[in-house]
């Protein structure tokens, strides 16, 4: 495998990537999410968070090849919102998801039986997008819907309107952090263990829950600590702490600001000139923020580099390997979602984009 360092430039590379999309013209869009590296994003046609790089992908009749820069699940549901003469790439199939790979379709559809079983109340599934399409056709054919981390409230709301149980999966922090900020008590919330009987709850729990959270959770912003946002307040009392929903409850409660990556990026884009701001988020957006807006004080809440490795698999050299391919009409590491699982999904996912302005 070749390795591409980030901090060198290599030869040529973004020359290749460059002369690659001219000739491909309108029949290429590249899509960035902003945790990927400055060499990347450069690249990237539009760049957004996962809401509206899914709403870029819905939205673009026009280009034949969707080059996706993030991760699986990201160019999963391009896929699933785009047309079927369209084609969806991610440079890197390894490019998976910690969270994601936390929930299966096997183990939510065991944990929706027994949960049926154990109450009549009417259950509403919500996964997060950060999630195999599987899992969104299995909210489609239920009832339920998509959410990602900027709307997740609203859809957790629409779920509690239809129903008196919200099952969310697989990030417990984004269903927490979420819930307890629309007034849901944590004593209304239970976790469900995958790997114990009855998700670890007793069966009156199960009965009083109004929020199961599946016991999932990011690798990446499950470092971020409540102890950093203490050290961090006490040497500087007057800083701001923005964090992303993904990191603990603890860590969100102490935080000046609980936004998705693209509530964060406008956040910081209104603060004012000298403004001391601590990110608890991925490290190559953190770093992108600190540069793109010298007047701020901008650091990470971590004092360590906190970045995800599954994001950072995409690199130029294989972006500019799979546009070199597509230049000579070869179509290599193609993301396609079986039919009936893109059928189902996409009116999850369909669910979620009509709630959303
Ligand atoms: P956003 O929905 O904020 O883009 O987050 C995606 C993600 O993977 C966060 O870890
Ligand atoms: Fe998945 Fe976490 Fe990486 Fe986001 S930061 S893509 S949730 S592993």
């Amino acid at each position: 495998m070749r390795v591409y360092d980030e901090t060198r430039a290599d030869g040529g590379v973004h020359e290749q990537i460059a002369e690659a999309k001219s000739k491909l013209g309108a029949d290429l869009l590249i899509l960035g999410h902003h945790y990927q590296q400055d060499d990347v994003i450069r690249h990237a046609d539009q760049k957004g968070d996962s809401l509206q790089l899914a709403r870029q992908a819905a939205q673009n009749r026009i280009a034949k090849y969707i080059v996706f820069c993030g991760v699986h699940f990201m160019a999963e549901t391009a896929d699933i919102l785009t047309e079927d003469r369209q084609v969806v790439i991610l440079p890197d199939l390894g490019a998976g998801c910690f969270l994601a790979d936390q929930a299966n379709i096997n183990q939510v559809c065991a944990a929706w039986d027994t949960l049926s079983s154990v109450t009549d109340e009417k259950i509403t599934p919500i996964t997060y997008v950060n999630s195999e399409a599987a899992l969104k056709a299995f909210c489609g054919e239920r009832g339920g819907a998509v959410c990602t981390s900027s709307n997740a409230r609203g859809v957790i709301q629409w779920g509690f309107e239809g129903s008196g149980k919200v099952f969310f999966f697989p990030d417990q922090h984004l269903g927490r952090n979420t819930a307890y900020q629309m007034g849901v008590p944590l004593e209304e919330m239970i976790v469900w263990d995958p790997e114990l009987e009855n998700g670890g709850n007793d069966k009156r729990a199960i009965r009083q829950a109004r929020v199961i959270l599946w016991k999932g959770h990011c690798d990446v912003h499950h470092e971020f600590q409540e102890s950093f946002v203490e050290t961090i307040r006490e040497k500087h009392p007057d800083i701001r702490i923005f964090v992303h929903p993904e990191c603990n409850f603890n860590v969100c409660q102490k935080a000046d600001l609980v936004s998705s990556t693209g509530g964060i990026i406008n956040a910081v884009k209104q603060a004012e000139p000298g403004t001391k701001i601590a990110i608890g988020t991925e490290h190559h957006l953190v770093n992108r923020l600190r540069n793109d807006h010298p007047d701020l004080d901008i650091v990470s809440l971590a004092s360590f580099v906190c970045k995800c490795e599954t994001m950072y698999k995409i690199n130029p050299l294989n972006l500019r390997d799979c546009l070199v391919n597509l230049v000579q009409g070869k179509i290599v590491n193609q993301i396609t979602v079986p039919v009936d699982t893109a059928k189902a999904a996409r009116v999850a996912l369909d669910r979620m984009l009509s709630m959303v302005s």
